[in-house]
């Protein structure tokens, strides 16, 4: 049904089409006949100069006589001498019409018979007409009857237009050439025009012949008829007439006032239209011009411009382009925009696919450069716990510290300079940014990284992730309000004492916290930096250790490490280690004791002041301390909230550790396991005999809490290396 409806719509639109193409070409034809007159009279055109009715043509001799009686009407000349009828004509100057056939003695055939006299008529015989006749041993005559007049004898066989003579089966005697084949048949050009008037006659028979014919014609015939129509001699002497070509030339004046676009060869014709005009010369206004864009193949791809007479075939990008049409304007303005949008949308993901990948490749160079692969090597090789270290993106940790403000540093160190940050999630962090990148600090970094993550130990300060992609690598730490213990003691503040129930736990859980590096840890670790602004305090003044940049692990079969370079902060340093650059777990345990002798005394470890009092090494706490104990004068340099706190058994205790600590021989100082029992012992006896006192310290405890001001550390550093530690590395600040 619906393709039988397609093919309906299909085939009416064809026809609908078709019809339109016709009104169309009618309507663009050419002019033919005047206006108000008839153009056709049945299949013959007539155009002007001739015409149908009285006011339709040039003169009374172009006039037509259209006789419409018949099925088909036929168009005739009114010529004075007859009216034949008309077959066709042509504006180039000549006319077809029916010339009768001249007969002789043939049954049923009018004798003698003669083509209708022209003269006065602008008519006359075309000498492309052929003289025919059928009349075997016979002459056959053309004789004009203009130039009749000089003609003085018509045996004159050259004076006459044309002669003809055919033979009746004698093939041996072809006397005379004719295109008709010769026997019956002679077929002749004329030799002279022959005007307006002519006439046909036979001669006596010259040939005796045994097959004589009574029946003979002639005619003078259009030879583009006689040759296409293959016409046998015996098949035309059926046919009463044969078609005759005349010119015709307009008689008298045309009017030539406004016709521009045409070409009269004379005043009288023949005239044409100029080339590229088509229609009636002879009309006003006939000539028109020719559209030749029409064909479309005029041009082929080009395009093409029609203009009077002519046309104009140019490449479409020529400087004289075709106006557009508003919807193709539309189409084009709407293509172009959406182009250009998807040109900007295409730039503009393009451009951040390449400063995305130059941002990954920047990134990968950073993270080999940071260390990446050595810590790759390491997690390879099984060392480091990789789950319990996130890998932060340098995005994240930019926008958490914002931007490395300096209003969020907590401090600098020898490795780098530490940030206060909130992650996206809340959580407070603190970013150990490290220095300018250098093969040596980098190594320290990874080195952190891979210690702290087999470390978990409420004592120890705890790695939460690392970012190796940024400039330079950046670690990420849980954040200690308090800052280091190095501040407490030395802040000298009043109002904030750090009491001795205070020191005397912060001592306990380093020491634990050590002792399990150095025993309880999978694999021993040494932290080889020992002091007191390494470390940190939590929100509840809990000893976190902090800073393993120069830690190292060590195989359990082994009981040392071999340095190439010492390393350590003066003050803290193992003597024994320095001579001998040989750190064992002894050498932990001599910078322990320095800090529990910072404990007791509250005495920087290495003071200027100490030394100007004139005693051998003064300079060294650890010295001093020892140099004190042995004279007797411990109490001499306790710091006063330790005498306010401490029961003195306590205090002898401690300070006997750390004296024990602080041997010059390494092997004399106790294990870090039996220091934390030692101060785990010393700190439940305190705890259980004063309870009411810990309540008290609590309280003071939140209160320096609240209001902590950072004191500069000025422990210097001594380092065979060249890194020096200015400050301690993580320190606090609160305004
Ligand atoms: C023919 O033209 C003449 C003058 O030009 C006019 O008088 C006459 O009426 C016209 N005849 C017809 C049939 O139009
Ligand atoms: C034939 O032509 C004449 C005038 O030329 C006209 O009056 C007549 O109606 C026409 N007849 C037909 C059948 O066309
Ligand atoms: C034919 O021509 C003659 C003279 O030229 C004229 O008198 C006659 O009216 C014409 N016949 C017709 C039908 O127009
Ligand atoms: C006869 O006609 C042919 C070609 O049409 C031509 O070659 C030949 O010369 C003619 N002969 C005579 C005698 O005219
Ligand atoms: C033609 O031939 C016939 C017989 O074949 C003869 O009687 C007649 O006289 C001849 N005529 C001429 C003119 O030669
Ligand atoms: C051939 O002659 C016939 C009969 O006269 C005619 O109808 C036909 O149009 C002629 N063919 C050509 C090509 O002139
Ligand atoms: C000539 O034409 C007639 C009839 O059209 C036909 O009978 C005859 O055989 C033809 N002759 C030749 C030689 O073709
Ligand atoms: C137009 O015709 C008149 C008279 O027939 C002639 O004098 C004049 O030169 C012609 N003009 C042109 C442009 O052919
Ligand atoms: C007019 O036609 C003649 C002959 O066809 C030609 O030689 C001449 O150049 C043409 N003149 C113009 C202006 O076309
Ligand atoms: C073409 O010629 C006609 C009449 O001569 C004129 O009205 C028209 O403007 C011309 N067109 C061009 C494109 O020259």
């Amino acid at each position: 049904m619906e393709v039988q409806l397609l093919l309906l719509d299909i085939s009416l639109m064809t026809l609908w089409s078709l019809s339109c193409s016709a009104i169309l070409s009618v309507s663009s034809s050419p002019l033919l006949a005047k206006p108000n007159c008839q153009s056709h009279c049945g299949d013959v055109e007539i155009p002007y100069p001739f015409g149908i009715g009285p006011n339709c043509s040039h003169g009374p001799w172009f006039q037509i006589l259209c006789d419409n009686s018949t099925n088909l009407p036929k168009p005739f000349l009114n010529l004075t001498d007859g009216r034949p009828e008309v077959l066709e004509i042509s504006l180039a100057g000549t006319l077809k019409i029916k010339n009768p056939i001249t007969f002789s003695d043939c049954p049923n055939k009018p004798n003698h018979r003669q083509t209708p006299n022209l003269f006065p008529t602008p008519f006359w015989f075309s000498d492309r007409n052929k003289f025919t006749s059928v009349s075997c041993g016979r002459l056959a005559w053309l004789v004009s009857q203009s130039t009749a007049g000089t003609m003085t004898s018509k045996s004159a066989l050259g004076t006459e237009p044309a002669v003809c003579l055919s033979v009746c089966d004698y093939p041996s005697s072809i006397l005379v050439n004719n295109s008709c084949g010769g026997i019956d048949c002679c077929q002749t050009s004329l030799r002279s025009s022959i005007g307006t008037t002519f006439s046909i006659s036979f001669g006596p028979l010259i040939l005796n012949d045994t097959s004589e014919r009574t029946c003979k014609y002639a005619f003078l015939v259009d030879p583009e008829w006689f040759t296409s129509n293959s016409t046998n001699t015996s098949a035309i002497a059926e046919m009463d007439d044969v078609p005759m070509v005349l010119d015709w030339t307009t008689a008298g004046s045309i009017d030539n006032s406004t016709e521009e676009n045409r070409n009269c060869t004379s005043s009288v014709g023949p005239c044409s239209c100029l080339e590229g005009y088509q229609g009636n010369p002879y009309l006003r206004g006939g000539c028109q011009d020719i559209n030749e864009c029409e064909d479309p193949q005029r041009c082929g791809s080009d395009i093409c411009s029609n203009f009077n007479g002519s046309f104009y075939c140019y490449k479409p990008l020529s400087p004289q382009p075709r106006p557009l049409q508003p919807i193709k304007l539309g189409i084009i303005v709407l293509c172009s925009v959406f182009g250009l949008l998807f040109h900007i949308i295409g730039a503009w993901w393009l451009h951040k696919v390449i400063k995305k990948r130059k941002n990954i490749k920047r990134k990968q160079k950073f993270f080999s450069l940071n260390g990446g692969l050595l810590l790759e090597q390491q997690l390879s090789s099984g060392e480091v716990n990789v789950e319990k270290i996130k890998l932060f993106n340098a995005k994240e940790l930019e926008k958490a510290t914002d931007r490395f403000n300096v209003n969020r540093v907590l401090g600098q160190g020898g490795q780098g300079t530490v940030y206060k940050g909130m992650l996206t999630d809340g959580k407070i962090v603190a970013v150990k940014k490290s220095k300018v990148v250098d093969g040596g600090e980098v190594n320290q970094f990874i080195n952190e990284i891979v210690i702290l993550s087999q470390i978990n130990h409420r004592n120890v300060v705890k790695l939460l992730g690392c970012c190796l992609e940024s400039e330079v690598p950046l670690l990420v730490y849980e954040f200690l309000p308090n800052g280091t213990l190095s501040q407490y003691i030395h802040s000298r503040d009043e109002d904030f004492p750090l009491t001795w129930e205070m020191r005397l736990r912060v001592g306990t859980e380093v020491a634990g916290a050590l002792s399990y590096l150095h025993s309880s840890a999978s694999m021993p670790i040494y932290h080889r930096d020992i002091k007191s602004s390494n470390i940190l305090l939590d929100d509840k003044y809990r000893a976190k250790v902090a800073d393993f940049g120069t830690s190292r692990t060590v195989s359990i079969d082994k009981t040392h490490l071999t340095m190439t370079h010492v390393n350590g902060t003066f003050g803290y340093l193992d003597p024994e280690y320095f001579q001998s650059s040989q750190f064992t777990d002894k050498s932990d345990v001599y910078s322990f004791g320095v800090v529990l002798a910072e404990l007791l005394t509250g005495q920087k470890p290495v003071s200027v002041t100490r030394s100007q009092e004139g005693k051998q090494d003064g300079r060294s706490l650890a010295t001093h301390f020892i140099v004190s104990m042995e004279e007797s004068c411990l109490f001499d340099i306790l710091d006063a909230e330790v005498m306010k706190g401490g029961k003195k058994e306590e205090i002898v205790a401690v300070a006997n550790l750390a004296k024990r600590c602080l041997n010059m021989k390494g092997k004399k100082r106790p294990t870090m396991k039996e220091i934390a029992a030692e101060l785990e012992g010393i700190l439940m006896s305190s705890k259980s005999s004063d309870v009411e006192h810990i309540a008290e310290v609590e309280r003071v405890q939140t209160e320096i809490a609240e209001v902590w001001d950072v004191s500069t550390s000025t422990g210097s550093h001594m380092d065979t290396g060249s890194s020096l530690y200015v400050q301690p590395l993580l320190s606090f600040r609160t305004r």
